[in-house]
């Protein structure tokens, strides 16, 4: 029946054997100090590993400086490289492959999770709407950020650059670089967060610029094909959002397509909020529809995906693979519940961030719910 969705997938050098992705899920629950990949995160993961399957790992800054939110997990020390490794680890005994997300928030930080409390660095020194989350878990109005020397960049995509080695160092299968949900990259893509007037902001071939240099940075590391790129072309999450998608998307999506990458990943506007609300927008465009002609390689769509609507995405063409974000966090055997047509347990939204075991390693599988029955 879901014939689409369990049908096999190549994604690089990666023979995927379905196409239920895990999406990347933020979920606080590093160890401290030092954002550590901690022994139950490494459970959490390996819970959520299938044979051939593919999971995104939560965002992971690729510095100090590109973290805005407390207890997520880094890349950029060996602490945490040892920490992921376990992690990896966990999934490959299971026959899984992973995907690190290299993540840099800009604006979306606070000063707290600065080296030496400096204001987080942004293309432009303007603030975002909302609150930020300091390392103390306190919610407060964003900053004003630092608009980024121009000197500046090149380190840091030597930054990108590093993290991205690190991923590999800790076993990872490739990256995905957050390209999305209003954070560094696309403040950089979208004009209302770039006002620029060197060659990284102003016309759209600028705001693209540094995306693309990232892009080409870790693909020295890893190889194009083992590198994604996540886009949210109609998001509004972070204060984002951009007057002409069509127009800026189209372009990114058209030269990003030159590069011969593993994989696009799109968010579906639908789900417009980034999964931190119950929206579920009617009567929006696909993203997957608009821009899979610009897109010649492997897309991967995520956003208020079911199983019925994911097969119907992949019957129709639309997209190569889905990604589950809300419905991977409360059903550790996803895809096992979809291919069987299982009930799904339902998610439990007050314990998606921050928090031990509660709502992270205590869902229960199809098995777990059977020994339970007996
Ligand atoms: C708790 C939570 C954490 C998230 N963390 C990330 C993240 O680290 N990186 C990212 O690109 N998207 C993140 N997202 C967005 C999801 O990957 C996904 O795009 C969104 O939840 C919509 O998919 P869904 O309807 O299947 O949940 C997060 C969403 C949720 C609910």
């Amino acid at each position: 029946m879901l014939t689409n969705l369990f049908s096999p997938l190549a994604i690089g050098p990666h023979e995927l054997a379905h196409r239920v992705v895990m999406a990347p899920l933020t979920r606080m629950r590093a160890s401290q100090p030092g954002n550590i990949p901690s022994a139950l995160n490494a459970e959490y993961y390996g819970q959520r590993a299938t044979k051939g399957g593919l999971i995104i790992s939560e965002g992971s800054p690729v510095s100090l400086v590109g973290q805005g939110m407390p207890a997520t997990p880094g890349i950029h020390t060996p602490e945490q490289i040892e920490g992921w490794q376990a992690v990896t680890d966990a999934v490959h005994s299971k026959g899984g492959k992973i995907f690190l997300q290299l993540w840099h928030v800009g604006r979306i930080s606070h000063s707290s999770h600065q080296p030496d409390g400096a204001l987080p660095i942004a293309p432009s020194a303007i603030a975002a709407r909302g609150q930020a989350f300091t390392a103390s878990f306190e919610r407060v109005p964003f900053e004003t950020p630092q608009a980024i020397d121009i000197d500046l960049i090149s380190l840091l995509i030597d930054i990108y650059a590093q993290a991205a080695a690190n991923a590999k160092q800790a076993g990872f299968d490739g990256v995905e670089i957050h390209g999305a949900n209003g954070y560094l990259i696309e403040q950089f893509l979208q004009a209302r967060t770039n006002q620029r007037t060197d060659q990284y902001g102003g016309s759209i071939e600028n705001r693209t610029r540094l995306l693309l240099e990232v892009v080409e940075a870790v693909s020295k590391i890893w190889g194009s094909e083992r590198v994604g790129v996540r886009l949210s072309p109609f998001g509004i999450a972070n204060d984002s959002g951009e007057d002409d998608p069509l127009r800026l998307y189209g372009h990114v999506i058209r030269e990003l397509n030159r590069l011969h990458l593993g994989y696009l990943h799109l968010i579906e506007p639908r789900a417009s909020g980034a999964g931190q609300a119950e929206v579920d927008h009617k009567n929006v465009p696909s993203a997957a529809e608009l821009f899979r002609p610009a897109w010649s390689g492997k897309l991967i769509v995520a956003g208020n995906f079911r199983p019925d609507t994911a097969e119907a995405a992949l019957a129709a063409g639309h997209a190569d693979a889905i990604a589950f974000g809300r419905l991977f966090i409360a059903n550790p055997d996803l895809p096992e519940r979809i291919r069987r047509g299982a009930a799904l347990n339902p998610y439990h939204r007050p314990t998606f961030y921050g928090g031990g075991a509660e709502g992270y390693t205590d869902y229960p599988s199809l098995d777990d719910a059977m020994e339970a029955a007996e």
